[in-house]
């Protein structure tokens, strides 16, 4: 058998020979070249018609049989009968597109959100000011963190988290906030997404219905669709979340996800009227109500209603925090606070489902908070976003005329700008895309029936240098799309 193809060049670099012998040979066992019960030649041939070492080539055998490819037998060496595939008929090698895929579910479940670099664009939503964030301060805390460090934080972290940073989160919440929060109840999570994935998969069961607001959070429908539950609509009306009593009736919810604090992304404020009814139904429905607080830290008008959480002390809620926005994204650190009923058995199913883990940064961001950083940090960030949004609005005001209409501004690091009908966001984020802006449309966070049609203008990373200019792009890319008319936005369905 003519074998001197085994060791033909080009022979890569700096690899020994009996490697390249082995992954040659694996590769023509695998693609069927060399056929099932095929007889290789006697190691001592092999090697003298290859001119090389006969431990070479014993080497490649050994390692192959040992794998399962070769078998030998009283006659010698032979290729082993496989299951293999018959080449494909084309000369290319990949397999067809449909036989590799996610499952329809994950397809299904598919919002493309920006990520990354768009982050940092200006106008982009969710990010916080990186050029102000305290470097040296969570540096100190980070390199104190791994002076102090045990083998205990290689491993995974806590179930419900480092009780150092469940402790300061639970003395944060209850002195800023207002909750009445004892360690116990909380537990630490990967953000947000990984909270809304846990009370999903932990929470309700395969086929159960989550509500979620119209127009609403885009992540959380597609961690509940992924865990497999229903994901149903329900309409945002000017004052937050309004469930009609169809929604109730049917389309039962076991889940009910809000943002009655700052509804994200309209901004509305659920009145505590509207907040005591979603308590009451909730509870008669047997539905946990998932309240995200996101945009809680960063108010401007007065300190921020009371959360749902601490409405009532047995209240089916689970309240849920991140440090994206008062930290950074990156961290990947955010919060559940759960009724004392269930907040140990949460905890420790967390383990099993999510092997949580930084245990480093949760010790780091313990002492963060411990030693007032934290509180500081946030008081800054809240008045330099405060006039961020104060001169953004007055920029808007110049560049579309005094009557434009923009909401959402008690709170968080972004306004909305209502669009009249004739002009499409998603057109306006188009142009606005193509000028390097990383405005988001309304539309895009709304399903039908709904209707939005505005701007989602993100202004945390604005510094105060690129406002001006951000501003005048984005007045040039809604211009475009309004020819003829004066440029005067105004518009709210
Ligand atoms: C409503 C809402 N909640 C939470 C988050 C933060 O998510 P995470 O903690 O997973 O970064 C965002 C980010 O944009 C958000 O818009």
């Amino acid at each position: 058998m003519e074998l001197d193809w085994l060791l033909a060049p080009p022979l890569p670099e700096a690899m020994p020979r009996q490697r390249v012998l082995y992954l040659r040979l694996r590769e023509a066992i695998l693609s069927g070249r060399l056929s099932p019960g095929t007889l290789l030649p006697a190691t001592r041939r092999l090697a003298a018609s290859l001119d090389i070492a006969r431990n070479t080539v014993l080497f490649a055998y050994e390692q192959l049989t040992a794998e399962g490819c070769l078998q030998a037998d009283r006659q010698g060496t032979r290729v082993a009968s496989l299951a293999l595939r018959p080449a494909p008929a084309s000369s290319d090698p990949r397999p067809p597109a449909a036989a590799l895929r996610l499952s329809a579910r994950a397809m299904a479940a598919w919002a493309p959100e920006p990520a990354g670099e768009v982050a940092a664009l200006p106008f982009a939503p969710g990010t916080p000011d990186y050029g102000a964030f305290p470097f040296r301060a969570w540096r100190a805390c980070l390199e104190g963190a791994w002076r102090d460090a045990g083998w205990r934080q290689l491993g995974y972290a806590e179930h419900g988290g480092d009780p150092a940073l469940r402790a300061a989160l639970a003395g944060h919440l209850t002195t800023v906030r207002g909750l009445a929060v004892e360690p116990a109840q909380v537990v630490i999570t990967s953000g947000t997404q990984a909270a809304l994935d846990l009370c999903a998969r932990l929470l309700a069961d395969h086929g159960d219905t989550a509500w979620v607001e119209n127009p609403g959070y885009l992540a959380a429908r597609v961690a509940f669709a992924l865990a497999g539950l229903q994901v149903h609509d329900v309409p945002v009306d000017g004052e937050g979340v309004a469930p009609s009593e169809r929604d109730w009736c049917d389309h039962p919810p076991r889940l009910i996800m809000v943002t009655p604090s700052h509804q994200y992304p309209t901004g509305r404020v659920l009145p505590l009227a509207r907040r005591l009814a979603l308590l009451e139904r909730a509870r008669q429905a047997g539905a946990w109500i998932v309240e995200d607080d996101y945009d809680s830290e960063f108010r401007r008008a007065g300190p921020a209603p009371p959360a749902l959480f601490g409405l009532q002390p047995d209240a089916p809620v689970v309240y849920v925090g991140t440090f994206s926005k008062t930290l950074y994204p990156g961290l990947r650190l955010g919060y559940l606070v759960l009724p004392h009923a269930i907040a140990g058995d949460f905890a420790r199913a967390t383990v099993q489902a999510m092997r949580p883990g930084q245990g480093i940064e949760q010790r780091a961001l313990a002492d963060f908070i411990r030693r007032g950083y934290y509180t500081a940090h946030l008081r800054r960030m809240r008045a330099r976003y405060a006039a961020r949004q104060l001169a953004l609005r007055s920029a808007l005001k110049a560049a579309f005329g005094p009557a434009v209409e923009l909401s959402g501004g008690e709170a968080g690091l972004h306004l909305v700008m209502w669009l009249p009908e004739r002009i499409s966001d998603t057109e306006v984020v188009k142009q606005a895309a193509e000028q390097g802006l990383g405005v988001r449309a309304l539309s895009s966070y709304t399903r039908a029936p709904m209707r939005c049609n505005g701007l989602v203008l993100g202004y945390g990373n604005l510094a105060e240098g690129t406002l001006a200019d951000a501003v005048r792009q984005l007045a040039r890319a809604v211009r475009s799309l309004s020819a003829g008319k004066n440029g005067a936005v105004r518009g709210r369905p």
